[in-house]
């Protein structure tokens, strides 16, 4: 692989060449989850007392959080990825001087809107042009039943949040399943009147069908927050109540690797033969981990070893082999309609993934992809057909048949995700790929390139 820079008319945005690999070998650390990076941050800075938090993801997000923070008057101190924070308490947050940049993080703005619907001073939340056109109805329709006072015209940031607002509990049923929305009501509740009940929609089994990272956090700060699950005849429901007296205590909090970022490497390693990569200390939390039973039922070669549980999340080491065939587990093409919010993060990886499976691959349910950083069904359908493959897009997925991969110029569309599951798109096709604008993967992985240079061959 070789990188060029060009220059375009906004600035200097640059391009990756991608060349054909026979194997990726290596043992890997990558950088800490940046979901549970934006939980550390935020709920610290409402704890009293000092946190550490170890492996703070380097990504842009989440330097948008911290930055998010200060803004509020939180002491943050950083050396290289430990993030030493002064929490302030639940009320203890200063007013901003200006509106808050939550750049282009969803989980910065949906999160800090359930912090600062409870506060007593005003304050405003923008990002860049395209948080600005994702949708926030979903977070102000259930904060303004709380009591909160938002600007009611827009459906999209900016977000102005009136404060001395007293807010009061409720019980809410999410009409989506989505951890950001979940998580940004449990924080409202953190200063509400009241325990706060939220029902997720049904999913199949006893595992919260959203990412439970901010449940698992405010357990381990001390919050005093319940979670159960209730079985309705045909599956389960996932409830969380959170009382709005919680008070919660600083502690060391210890960042696993992230496994979002660990998929690109993993299905470029399960389709490259003569492979073998080991990631470590990558964060296994069972909301996030379906990828691996996905890969594992098409026949991949996955091994989890040296399980253990970190500030109440589950850690582990992958070893993922490429010598076994593919075509042997795959039994459906689609995936679980259950599965699709655990996986949702991973579906532009999958979706190169599905041009080696036999019976290719279908993604439906997945309307959510439409309002990421880019309308992902449409970003993948595209890139996908420039590189030759068969694609059938859906409003609420595609369907990819198996095909030979060509190489192409192809557009991250500013999509982090996008712009590194079609860099491992490039090492599987023939000849030479261009990723235009790959280096939007900051946003969750800087040094992605760095250590795909250093592991293919
Ligand atoms: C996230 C939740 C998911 C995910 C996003 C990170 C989080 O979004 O896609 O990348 O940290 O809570 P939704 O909650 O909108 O599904």
């Amino acid at each position: 692989m070789s990188r060029t820079n060009c220059l375009e008319k906004y600035g200097v945005l640059e391009m990756m060449l991608v060349k054909t690999a026979d194997a990726m070998n290596g043992e890997i650390d990558l950088p800490g989850d940046k979901s549970i990076s934006h939980r550390a941050a935020i709920l610290a800075s409402l704890a009293s007392g000092q946190s550490e938090i170890i492996n703070y993801a380097s990504g842009a997000d989440c330097v948008s959080t911290l930055e998010s923070l200060k803004r509020l008057g939180v002491p943050v101190r950083q050396e290289g990825t430990t993030v030493f924070l002064h929490g302030v308490g639940k009320r203890g947050l200063h007013k901003p001087l200006e509106p808050i940049d939550c750049g282009n993080s969803g989980t910065t703005i949906r999160l800090l809107a359930g912090v600062l619907a409870g506060q007593q001073f005003d304050s405003v939340l923008t990002g860049d042009g395209s948080l600005r056109k994702r949708p926030m109805t979903r977070i102000i329709e259930p904060l303004k039943s709380m009591g909160a006072a938002i600007d009611g015209r827009r459906r999209t940031a900016p977000l102005c949040i009136f404060g001395e607002r007293d807010l009061k509990a409720v019980s809410y049923d999410l009409p989506v399943a989505s951890a950001q929305v979940k998580s940004c009501i449990l924080l409202a509740g953190l200063n509400a009147a009241g325990t706060t009940k939220i029902h997720e929609p049904e999913t199949v089994s006893a595992v919260s069908p959203s990412r439970d990272h901010t449940e698992r956090m405010l357990e381990y700060l001390g919050a005093d927050i319940e979670e159960y699950f209730v079985a309705t005849g045909s599956g389960y429901r996932h409830e969380v109540a959170i009382d709005g007296s919680s008070e919660l205590t600083g502690k060391r909090i210890i960042v696993p690797s992230d496994i979002s970022s660990a998929s690109f490497f993993i299905v470029a390693a399960v389709c490259l033969k003569n492979s073998r990569v080991v990631i470590r200390n990558v964060g296994l939390n069972p909301t996030r981990t379906a990828l691996v039973s996905v890969l594992q039922g098409f026949g991949a070669d996955i091994e989890i070893r040296n399980k253990k549980t970190r500030n109440h999340e589950l850690i582990g080491d992958l070893i993922v082999c490429g010598d076994r065939a593919l075509e042997t587990g795959q039994k459906k093409a689609e995936i679980e309609r259950h599965l699709i919010p655990n996986i949702i993060d991973e579906i532009p990886i999958l979706s190169v993934l599905g041009t080696r499976l036999p019976n290719g691959l279908e993604i439906r349910n997945a309307e959510e992809l439409r309002v990421k950083e880019s309308d992902r069904i449409s970003s993948i359908v595209e890139n996908l057909r420039k590189m030759g493959a068969a694609v059938e897009e859906f409003p609420d997925g595609f369907r990819v048949g198996r095909s030979e991969l060509k190489g192409a110029d192809v557009e991250s569309s500013g999509d982090h995700r996008i712009a590194m599951a079609f860099a491992i798109a490039g090492l599987l096709a023939t000849g030479e790929t261009v990723i235009r604008d790959s280096s939007c993967a900051d946003i969750s992985f800087p040094g992605f390139f760095d250590i795909l240079r250093k592991v293919v061959n």
